[in-house]
């Protein structure tokens, strides 16, 4: 049996291929938040002939249903089929991944009294390479000066095998596929490597060491180590600290002696690339009380100064890079990342991610517009879509939905249901549950905070503002906040240049004292005040508080 696309191309199925797998096996990635399980209905292609056989629907529609929309990972071919592949079922790469803060690092080095002092100190050059569930970043150091020669940056093809570091585990564990996920994350460093070879002319054998930070799932599956621990209870990692092995053991494509330092874990959740970001910051330095916030595909959070830190993992979710979100995806071409109501009309105007016709929302676009939802009264502070409010909310399969775009063309809006906001909601709950919870058990309150240090791919794109309005960040004023772009890089480059800072790091990470949110009464409390929008306790929002007041004296 064949599988025909209607761009032209054709590839055989095998007895046991879903259409999923025969495309991934063509190299046609579909979007697969869930890891092909049929849950997230984000693999959704069209049957245009043929028969076949599916076993599940997720959340499509009936019309999607009978317009030949199916799950390609839950369908199998009885003949040969002609298949279309929307757009938005493709997984993106190679768009937009943020490389920030390439400040000058090697004078940002001497600012810690370091001197240049770098690992394997013998050969010309290093790697310094953050290792996130999403994207991979490699800084390519030329170890005597510290200057950055080149920077490098992929997806993370693990993304096939599924978007959250749970759905890897699983893969690593019951699918006997940790090799495979190995390979994958070797295989993109080792292509970002070649490539920034080749440019500067320059051979494997000149690169003599290597710095990786990744969460604790991604420093595992890098150097081949059973993750299924970190799943069980007492949810402990295999290990924390990692010994300095060589090169060749890793599969790097560069001197095969090099050395390679992994930043030290704190817990299953709380992994190097945390220690890297609290090492670039310079929060454990600082008397002042700050906040470490990294939110990207989990949530993980710091609070502490020069004589403590406490850490926690939020498990936000991954809905504000798509997951669980009816028509979410990543903030890639096409991705609506900001969105305005207009008070009076109530027309949303939407800003697109390449500027072309909107294909779905991201986190940011998300964020916007359910802050905008609340403050123009389209929801209520449940997140619940008030009825008759907008002509752009209708009911559907799925219950009420807010229309943000009509694609006339395509026949497919985008849109935010009632169970999007339900989800988003628990995620920005999770994140300001964590972050209360942390603070009262240091026996602190919010006001102490002197800054908030934001962390990940997320960073630079939120509207801190709207961040408030929803609840998401405390209630604080603008300047408190700093965006810090990838700290888990800059402090990997750290490490790489620096015995003292790698030492640093070590005491980061032995300091932290890790909180398990997931048996913590408090945070249950705090978790399900924060559910409201802003916040049960208006008191904890007086900015919000005084908004939603203006709304009420404009008498919608
Ligand atoms: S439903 Fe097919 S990948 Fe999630």
């Amino acid at each position: 049996m064949k599988l025909r696309l209607t761009s032209g191309e054709v590839f055989p199925f095998r007895p046991e291929d879903t259409i999923f797998s025969a495309l991934k096996r063509a190299g046609i990635y579909l979007a697969a938040p869930c890891g092909a399980k049929g849950a997230c209905g984000k693999c959704r292609v069209r049957i245009l002939e043929g028969g076949f056989s599916t076993d599940g629907f997720a959340n499509l529609t009936a019309n999607d249903r009978s317009s030949g929309i199916v799950l390609a990972c839950m369908t199998r071919p009885e003949s040969d089929l002609l298949i279309e592949v929307p757009k938005e079922s493709l997984l993106v790469v190679g768009d937009r991944i943020s490389v920030s803060g390439t400040k000058d690092l090697a004078k940002y080095l001497q600012s810690y009294g370091a001197y240049i002092d770098p690992i394997g100190k013998t050969g010309s050059y290093g790697i310094a390479v953050d290792i996130g569930t999403t994207t991979i970043v490699v800084y390519f150091i030329d170890l005597k000066t510290g200057s950055i020669v080149d920077i490098g940056s992929t997806y993370n093809s693990q993304i096939r095998f599924g978007d959250d570091v749970i759905t890897r585990i699983i893969y690593a564990t019951e699918g006997g596929g940790l090799q495979e996920l190995k390979d994958a994350v070797v295989s993109d460093i080792n292509a970002l490597i070649k490539t920034i070879m080749e440019r500067h002319d320059i051979g494997p054998s000149e690169i003599s060491a290597a710095v990786i930070a990744g969460n604790t799932v991604m420093s595992h599956i890098f150097w081949g180590l059973d993750t299924a621990s970190i799943r069980e209870e007492p949810y402990d990692p295999l290990m924390t600290r990692f010994p300095i092995w060589k090169a060749s053991t890793a599969g790097l494509s560069m001197n095969p002696d090099a050395q390679v330092y992994t930043v030290p874990c704190v817990a299953s959740y709380v992994g190097g690339d945390i220690v890297a970001g609290v090492l670039a910051s310079k929060l454990h330095l600082k008397e002042e009380i700050a906040l470490f916030m990294d939110i990207g595909t989990n949530g993980e959070i710091v609070i502490g100064n020069n004589e403590w830190l406490m850490t926690a993992a939020c498990s936000a979710g991954p809905c504000f890079e798509g997951s669980g979100i009816k028509c979410g995806m990543r903030a890639t071409t096409g991705a609506i990342e900001a969105v305005r109501i207009d008070p009076v009309t109530l027309i949303p105007s939407l800003s697109v991610i390449g500027e072309g016709r909107p294909v779905g929302i991201c986190g940011s676009g998300m964020i916007d517009a359910i802050s905008e939802m609340l403050l123009t009264g389209i929801i209520d502070q449940k997140g619940r879509l008030v009825e008759g409010r907008s002509a752009s909310t209708r009911r559907s399969e799925d219950g009420p939905e807010y229309v943000l775009f009509h694609d006339h063309k395509l026949h497919r809006d985008i849109v935010l249901t009632e169970v999007d906001i339900e989800n988003i909601l628990r995620s920005k709950a999770a994140i300001y549950g964590g972050i209360s919870t942390l603070l009262s058990g240091a026996g602190l309150s919010m006001d102490t905070i002197n800054k908030v240090y934001i962390a990940g791919g997320f960073g630079n794109c939120l509207d801190v503002k709207k961040a408030i309005i929803i609840g998401m960040l405390p209630d604080m004023p603008e300047e408190k906040f700093k965006f810090l772009g990838n700290t888990s890089i800059t402090g990997a480059y750290m490490c790489l240049m620096s015995a003292k800072l790698r030492n640093d790091a070590e005491v980061i990470a032995s300091r932290m004292t890790y909180i398990e949110l997931s048996v913590s009464g408090m945070f249950m409390e705090e978790y399900i005040s924060a559910l409201f929008l802003p916040h049960t306790d208006m008191n904890l929002f007086p900015t919000v508080a005084g908004l939603l007041k203006k709304r009420e004296g404009s008498k919608f």
